[in-house]
């Protein structure tokens, strides 16, 4: 799916008139020293950019990014909202925060969480702070439905080797089931698995079993699809093209029928979105998560993860042996700091504060928002439309963002307040969607 567009014509939207220079990366076109890290979307930038979705071999040197916490095995039920942080905030430290989160997650009074979806929004982005290398991952969810509405479940790694469910809008009785290799989009890798009777009305749980050398899908304990590495070699790029490096969790909903965004997307979406559709609830379409279980083990090893190491890259071919296990564990001190100088900003804020008339270059902290989660190299990026969530050095010393990365409202800073008035409307308008009623009556009970 081509996301690039759409997560560009949102950003720039977003921050038109913010001038600052923007600086995009490719493996042959590392990032410059002074914004070291290749973040998820292919842009240069410090702060969150050197954290989740750094490619280190597009940044300056393998250390600009934070090395990948490795697996933490448990059950995630979202029982509430305080294993997530915003991507405004979040610095690293994994091992007291499990999610990173980007846009609007709401907390679901019987337990989970709401990925929510507003006009003007590009959704929400849970991302797993750590990083799964090889396992069985499942999420119990509904999805969301309504033409170019799409919810996903997908496994993502640095280099962006992906496994994916995804759950277009319009086509609530199947799940997508895909997978891509460092990026490279091959659309005929996508496979329908069905989900009966659909994939709103109830929870159901889908679980990606993934090892060296196989692959499965499985919709509520059947298995639907397997892959196998040895049936996956690519004679042009001598590689397998199997899902091989550490990923990250990902949940979301987006909007891909956006007007702005590629034909293409649109078309895959089921149709441009209705923002005035019956599927929404106060103002916004939802997606529920209840529950995410992880049962992870570290390759090589072969030995149950429990965290407190991580995973890091050591080669430009990044296949699964040329990562390495280690103990480097780095946490940031503020957004203005990078994986090979993790504490920068102790010394260099007190003189930040003390002269705000300075103006430095600003630089990019939080990389936009762009809840596909996509990020694949596969349009090339118009270097005039990259505008991305951003904050100078000046308007965020502490590391709160100052810009919400493209998406209108952060969790962290609540959203609520603005519920009663359209509880009514909401409840007239409800669908099917199991999660619609309560979600209505509690509204905004967000973070
Ligand atoms: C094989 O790898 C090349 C280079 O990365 C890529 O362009 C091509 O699409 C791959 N082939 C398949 C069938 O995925
Ligand atoms: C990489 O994967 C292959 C195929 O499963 C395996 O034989 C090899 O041991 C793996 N290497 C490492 C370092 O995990």
């Amino acid at each position: 799916m081509v996301r690039h567009a759409f997560t560009l014509a949102i950003a720039a939207a977003a921050f038109a008139g913010t001038a600052f220079t923007e600086t995009t990366c490719t493996r042959q076109k590392k990032c410059p020293a002074d914004t070291p890290c290749c973040g998820l979307y292919g842009q240069c930038g410090v702060g969150a950019f050197c954290l989740g979705g750094c490619d280190p071999t597009m940044s300056t040197t393998f250390d600009s990014c934070v090395p990948n916490p490795s697996c933490k095995s448990g059950n995630y039920a979202f029982t509430d909202l305080k294993d997530m942080q915003s991507n405004q905030k979040y610095l690293g430290d994994s091992a007291k925060i499990n999610w990173q989160a980007q846009g609007n997650p709401i907390k679901y009074p019987s337990g989970g969480v709401a990925l929510t979806m507003a006009e003007n929004t590009v959704g929400t982005l849970l991302a797993s702070t750590f990083y799964v290398w090889y396992g069985k991952i499942c999420a119990t969810m509904s999805t969301s439905q309504g033409p170019g509405v799409v919810t996903a479940f997908i496994m993502m790694s640095d280099v962006k080797d992906e496994i994916d469910f995804e759950f277009i809008g319009n086509d609530i009785a199947n799940a997508q089931s895909n997978w891509y290799s460092q990026g490279v989009t091959n659309y005929k890798n996508m496979e329908k698995l069905e989900v009966s009777p659909d994939t709103v009305g109830k929870t159901h749980e889908y679980c990606i079993d993934w090892s060296e050398d196989e692959l499965s899908w499985s919709v509520d304990g059947n298995k639907g699809r397997t892959v196998k590495r040895a049936d996956s070699w690519n004679a042009t790029s001598g590689r397998f093209d199997y899902p091989q490096t550490p990923s990250r969790i990902m949940l979301s909903l987006w909007p891909a029928g956006l007007s702005t965004n590629a034909k293409g997307t649109i078309e895959w979406a089921g149709g441009e979105i209705d923002w005035n559709s019956e599927y929404m609830t106060n103002g916004m379409y939802a997606a529920l998560v209840t529950k995410v279980t992880v049962d992870c083990y570290d390759a090589p090893s072969g030995i149950k993860s429990t965290g407190s190491k991580s995973y890091k890259y050591t080669s430009n071919m990044p296949t699964n042996n040329t990562v390495e296990i280690t103990n480097d564990l780095v946490v940031l001190e503020s957004l203005m700091d990078t994986g090979d100088a993790p504490g920068s900003t102790a010394s260099a804020s007190a003189s930040k504060a003390s002269s705000s008339a300075k103006s430095t270059k600003p630089v990019n902290m939080v990389p936009g928002g762009n809840p596909g989660g996509g990020g694949r190299q596969d349009t090339p990026l118009d270097p005039s439309s990259t505008a991305q969530a951003t904050s100078g050095p000046d308007s965020g010393s502490s590391g709160s963002s100052g810009s919400s990365s493209g998406s209108s409202a952060t969790f962290d800073q609540g959203n609520t307040g603005s519920s009663g008035s359209a509880l009514e409307p909401g409840l007239a308008k409800i669908g099917g969607s199991a999660i619609a009623i309560v979600f209505a009556i509690f509204g905004l009970l967000a973070l």
